[in-house]
């Protein structure tokens, strides 16, 4: 397996552009199947996890054609099988969101339970139970959960807890269905909201995305469209934070101002200068250490899980202590204990970790646990004295576009070694 080295050093500077977002990706591509004709998908970013939703639609029969810039045409309607196999889930939770479409759409689905991972056990309990409570007939047995539904019906639905995949699911579900149905506590994420945009070009009647009720009219069928990504948010802020944790500047391009406020808030408070435009950012930390800072995760549009991690890795080296408390994952701080391989001082309760800033990390072979984690990794290992090696980099190449020659270009010294 790949590992990664990177030789701390500097400030980072320059400027990055930023891929279309994979977590809307993902959805969206799910979503295709929901098509009664072509579909084309713009500002595909280059990931592992879109390789791998390819490969799960390609096997159910669809077509698909990836043309240059990450442009992908799907045609849904040579479908053949509606499953989707323990060996592609197993690799990417996000396979559930097939589930949702297919039922809609062919009326049958079997999708393999996703099962434990790293960060938590991550159930899809309220996906299933929102699918019954629009008439789908569920069995979940050998490890795979089997859907079927002549044609689903609106409903009123409440979500126990703010799911994100789960109100995608549903909402997905719903636009096909007969008749209105109300997701009450949906998550407001953007990327519902992009996946709420792509439906609708589509033909379908989705309002509210964005709040946490969202109103679909089902439809009898939705068309092919061109749609193009939104930016990918929680990229943005893993450069921004690399650039303010070593003291750099940055411009970070093709992103989305508008939808990073609690991450931008965290910044300025560390200290950096930033400006924004239409689909820019600047961050300028003007060489000076930044501040330590208090990080509270929870859904939308409070701070961001999924940027969790790499706050941390600037916590690390701040002025000060802080306290990082988790609230949406059980078990999201595996990075706290590589993060000590690299000096740092950092004292875990519960799910809530103290970081007390030291003045320098020093470089250690680390392992990559998930995703997020393991660009904290990187990020801690740019501010590290020596070389920190990061093994187990598959997670990192499952959600960051072209990763080491990005960084590259903003001055950092980080080399992939193949092994
Ligand atoms: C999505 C994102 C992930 C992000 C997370 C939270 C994608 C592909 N992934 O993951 O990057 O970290 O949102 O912002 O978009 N839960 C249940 N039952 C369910 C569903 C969820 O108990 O049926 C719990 C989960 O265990 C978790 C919490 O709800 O504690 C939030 O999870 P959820 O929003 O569903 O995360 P994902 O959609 O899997």
């Amino acid at each position: 397996m790949d590992k990664l080295i990177i030789t701390g050093g500097g400030p980072i500077h320059g400027g990055v552009r930023i891929a279309g977002a994979k977590n809307s990706a993902l959805p969206i591509l799910a979503g295709t199947l929901l098509a009664s004709s072509r579909v084309t998908i713009k500002n595909v970013p280059h990931l592992h996890d879109i390789t791998t939703t390819m490969g799960l639609l390609g096997r159910m029969g669809v077509e698909l054609v990836l043309n240059e810039g990450m442009v992908i045409e799907v045609d849904p309607t040579t479908i053949q099988t509606y499953s989707a196999p323990y060996e592609l889930v197993k690799t990417m939770r996000a396979s559930i969101l097939v589930l949702g479409p297919l039922v809609a759409r062919y009326g049958e689905a079997e999708v393999s339970l996703p099962g434990g991972c790293a960060i938590g056990q991550r159930p899809v309990n309220l996906h299933l139970e929102g699918l019954q409570a629009m008439g789908a007939e569920i069995n979940v047995e050998n490890g795979y959960i089997r859907a079927k539904a002549k044609r689903l019906k609106g409903t009123r639905l409440v979500l126990d807890l703010v799911t994100v995949t789960g109100t995608e699911n549903l909402m997905m579900a719903a636009a096909l269905a007969d008749g209105e149905t109300i997701i009450e506590n949906a998550a407001r994420e953007p990327e519902v909201v992009d996946l709420a945009n792509f439906i609708n070009a589509m033909g379908g009647k989705i309002s509210g995305a964005g709040t946490d009720t969202l109103v679909i009219e089902g439809v009898e069928k939705l068309n092919g469209c061109e749609y193009s990504v939104m930016p990918d948010r929680i990229e943005t802020g893993t450069y921004l934070v690399a650039a303010a944790m070593t003291g750099g500047s940055i411009m970070v391009k093709d992103t989305d101002p508008t939808i990073l406020d609690a991450v931008l808030l965290k910044l300025e408070e560390a200290g950096a200068t930033i400006e924004t435009g239409d689909d820019w950012i600047s961050l300028d930390m003007k060489g000076k250490r930044p501040k330590a800072v208090n990080i509270h995760t929870a859904p939308y549009p409070a701070f961001p899980t999924d940027m969790q991690a790499q706050f941390a890795a600037l916590n690390c080296v701040a002025d000060g202590v802080s306290t990082i408390k988790e609230t949406v994952f059980e078990n999201r701080f595996m990075h706290i204990h590589e993060m000590q391989r690299l000096g740092a001082d950092i004292q875990l309760e519960g799910n809530t970790a103290i970081i007390r800033g030291v003045e320098r990390l020093t470089g250690a072979p680390v392992m990559a646990t998930d995703l997020r984690a393991s660009a904290s990794l990187v990020i801690a290992g740019l501010v590290a004295e020596g070389d920190t090696t990061i093994e187990r980099i598959y997670h990192i190449d499952r959600g960051y576009d072209c990763i080491e020659e990005k960084f590259s270009s903003l001055g950092a010294t980080i080399v992939r070694v193949p092994e």
